[in-house]
């Protein structure tokens, strides 16, 4: 079973200055709730209660999200609106909240790297990048559904999905053959392609299931587009040696990184609880 998800949230946020100058981009909300509380409700769906989140300076808001504020709960407590914190008390009672801080951001592998000290080295692990806001409403959420996947295959799956051509440079982007449906057997992935020169259209998203021996590989991945220890160089390795998935998985992706995206996904949700009225 795994029960352990890495959260990377150290980068800058840049395209969100200045609101992440002294705020972390994954406590921006979306209506009410912060960014990282959809990415640990996705996780808890999938029977996770070990959340493992790789900080760094400026992002104490989000350790002191997970934990009790005695005195605005006492202020709250037996008022019409003490059930705005249901939500967030029920994940503090279900799981345990570790923390590590990147000190220097080198790249999503280096902060993952950094998460080896909270995930252990025996387990796999699953990785949530928060900025990116999936949901499936027609059933299992997508790390639910990855996890499904590792039970069969027991390798390292990467979250996949197709985008348009002109968009390949923003992604890490894979190729691979199909051996079931929706599930490619990957061949080769790129840190953010030319346009004209990605292997496919199948892009990476921020949904991860690694193995631990993931780590070793790491430390030896030298540093690579933007000078930055990318994952997807990484996994290459790892998909030359042996074997790493893609799976489109079921569902949607908002791209909460980007203006655009988060404006989406707010409207998104505006109009999910607005039709409920
Ligand atoms: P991004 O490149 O999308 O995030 O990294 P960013 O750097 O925070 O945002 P911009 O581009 O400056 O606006 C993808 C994910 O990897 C994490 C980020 O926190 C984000 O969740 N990350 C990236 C790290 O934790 N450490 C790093 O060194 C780089």
């Amino acid at each position: 079973m795994i029960t352990k998800c890495l959260f990377p949230a150290a980068g800058y946020g840049t395209r969100f200055l200045p609101a992440t100058k002294a705020m972390p981009k994954e406590m921006l909300p979306i209506l009410t709730k912060p960014l990282i509380q959809y990415g640990v409700e996705e996780a808890v769906e999938a029977d996770m209660n070990v959340m493992a989140i790789i900080t760094g300076r400026g992002k104490r808001a989000i350790e002191d999200h997970f934990d009790i504020s005695y005195e605005l709960e006492n202020q709250i407590k037996g008022s019409s609106k003490e059930y705005l914190l249901d939500e967030i008390r029920d994940l503090i009672n279900r799981c345990t909240f570790t923390y590590t801080r990147q000190i220097e951001m080198k790249g999503l592998g280096d902060a993952i790297l950094k998460g080896k000290a909270l995930v252990g080295e025996s387990d796999p692990f699953g990785v949530i990048l928060a900025d990116d806001l999936c949901i499936n409403p027609d059933g299992n959420g997508i790390m639910h559904q990855m996890i499904d996947l590792y039970e069969k295959y027991k390798c390292c799956i990467v979250a996949i999905m197709e985008v348009p051509q002109d968009q390949v440079h923003k992604y890490g982007v894979i190729s691979g053959r199909t051996i079931e449906d929706g599930v490619y057997l990957v061949d080769d992935m790129v840190e953010k392609p030319d346009n004209d020169k990605a292997p496919s259209n199948l892009a990476i998203i921020g949904r991860y299931i690694l193995t631990p021996d993931i780590f070793e590989v790491i430390k030896k991945t030298k540093p690579g587009k933007n000078g930055e220890v990318q994952i997807t160089d990484a996994l290459l390795s790892q998909a030359k040696k042996g074997m790493v998935l893609g799976y489109k998985f079921k569902g949607r992706r908002f791209d909460c990184g980007s203006v655009e995206g988060f404006v989406e996904a707010t409207n998104y949700f505006y109009d999910m609880t607005h039709k409920k009225e």
